[in-house]
């Protein structure tokens, strides 16, 4: 931002503070002795403000900027996150099957981790103003993403509404809970392609009380957050389902979970359908406040979770990519946004530029590489494999002559590449085919990371991104 420099005319008239008495008139050049004059009065910012008309806009694009680096998930974060949804899709899963192994316990194991989880993302939330629209969302496998995203989501919209700190809580744990029936249903049908048949239907949709009775049994649970979880597929009007309860009968804390499942779901990619453009989703939930969905909690989804967060990317009319680099409240679909040097405030744009489409940026980056490897399926023995694909929340690996199916605990071992250490990695195999050539391919999620790994992996990670962004 610019400083008062000799020579700098005043634009405007520059007034005292508090009792508006002319100190300088529009028109007046400053001198050495001008500048001194102001900085001894203390009317320094007010004397930039005649000077530089866009004062305002550079000091909230720079107070946006120093904000901007800061995401609110961290990879510390994130690695919890990811860590609690495969314990809860374990227990999700033990429970569906009425496995001996499950005990009334397993639900209990969870209170902890769970409450500990979203008190962090709350707290995250809390360190930044929740209306200056940074990307609240994670990006990763839709079936943990999008519960991380609800319990988020409705946590900022809550924020953005004044919520008291034990309703924030209560609304957060609702919203990652509320998918946890989803585990339940068959993956073919939960990963389904194309159309459902009805019977798959219903079968989805029973993921509320399947979910619902689960909850329950782990006995813990307050009401607030049992009911935000029972009633997120209810709507307003009474179109929803289990049971279709309208108006009063839902809870203020179901109202924001029903708007933040419906945005995220609409701007994910999901096996049926590809993302809608953010803008178009928000636009649609607009749309149906005061019908479908409560007013109040619509609203609060515009002034927690703009479409376009602060760093996001967005294509302009015209074919250019840029960065959202500051969002007003009064134009949330016209943000500023930054192309190279050039700062376009498409609010006031006079080429009349506007935004076609968001473009979806992953902050947990991805490496394809060639990279040797050993790793063991179970407690069998060592094999040799290759790493093919590497991120810090896992990796595809291809292998030869063993049997590896979705479920297996894994243990990867590697060298660094450029150092003398070793990376080791345990996770969990959460898919697995056979390749062309007879090998297997198989897709691991990191469960647990030996510490000091993080910074290297990261490197090796970030090393040959040229434009450090995986879409
Ligand atoms: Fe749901």
């Amino acid at each position: 931002m610019r400083s008062l420099a000799k020579g700098d005319a005043l634009l405007y008239d520059l007034l005292m503070p508090g009792d508006g008495q002319l100190l300088l008139p529009a028109g007046t050049v400053l001198d050495d002795d001008y500048i001194f004059k102001i900085l001894k009065m203390g009317v320094w910012e007010e004397a930039l403000r005649c000077v530089d008309p866009d004062y305002d806009l550079h000091k909230r694009l720079e107070a946006a900027a120093a904000r901007r680096k800061d995401p609110l998930f961290d990879y510390a974060l994130f690695q919890e996150a990811r860590l609690v949804m495969l314990k809860i899709e374990e227990c999700a899963k033990a429970w569906a099957r009425r496995d001996p192994v499950f005990e009334f316990r397993d639900g209990r194991i969870l209170r902890q981790p769970i409450k500990e989880l979203v008190h962090n993302i709350l707290a995250r939330i809390r360190t930044r103003n929740v209306v200056d629209y940074i990307d609240l969302r994670v990006h990763d496998v839709y079936d943990f993403a999008h519960p991380i995203n609800v319990c988020t989501m409705s946590m900022a919209m809550g924020v953005a509404l004044d919520w008291g700190e034990e309703d924030l809580l209560l609304v957060g744990v609702g919203g990652l809970l509320a998918d946890i029936g989803m585990f339940m249903v068959p993956p073919a049908v939960r990963h389904k392609p194309g159309r459902l048949e009805v019977e798959e239907e219903r079968e989805v949709r029973a993921h509320v009380v399947r979910g619902y009775e689960l909850l329950k049994e782990f006995g813990w649970l307050k009401a607030a957050s049992l009911m935000a979880m029972y009633h997120h597929h209810e709507r307003m009007d009474g179109s929803g389902y289990p049971r279709g309860v309208k108006g009063s009968n839902i809870s203020e804390q179901a109202r924001l979970v029903m708007v933040a499942d419906v945005y995220d779901a609409m701007i994910s990619d999901v096996p049926y359908r590809r993302r809608n453009e953010s803008g178009l989703a928000h636009r649609m939930i607009t749309n149906l406040a005061g019908t479908q969905f409560d007013a109040t909690a619509a609203a609060a989804l515009g002034k927690a979770v703009g479409p376009y967060p602060l760093s996001s990317k967005v294509q302009v009319t015209g074919g250019q990519e840029c960065m959202v680099i500051l969002v007003e409240p009064s134009s949330l679909y016209k943000p500023v946004v930054q192309i190279g040097e050039e700062i376009i405030d498409l609010a006031g744009d006079p080429r009349g530029r506007r935004i076609v489409q968001n473009i979806v940026t992953r902050r947990f980056y991805r490496q394809k590489l060639t990279l040797a490897c050993e790793y063991m399926v179970e407690t069998g023995n060592r094999l040799d494999g290759t790493v093919l694909d590497l991120s810090l929340n896992g990796m595809c690996i291809r292998g030869r002559g063993v049997r590896v199916s979705a479920g297996n605990a894994i243990e990867v071992i590697f060298i660094l590449p450029g150092t003398a250490n070793t990376a080791r990695i345990k996770g969990k195999v959460v898919w697995a085919k056979p390749d062309t050539t007879g090998a297997m391919l198989f897709g691991v999620a990191t469960t647990e990371m030996h510490a000091t790994n993080h910074d290297q992996l990261l490197k090796l990670i970030m090393s040959s991104m040229p434009t450090g962004v995986d879409s």
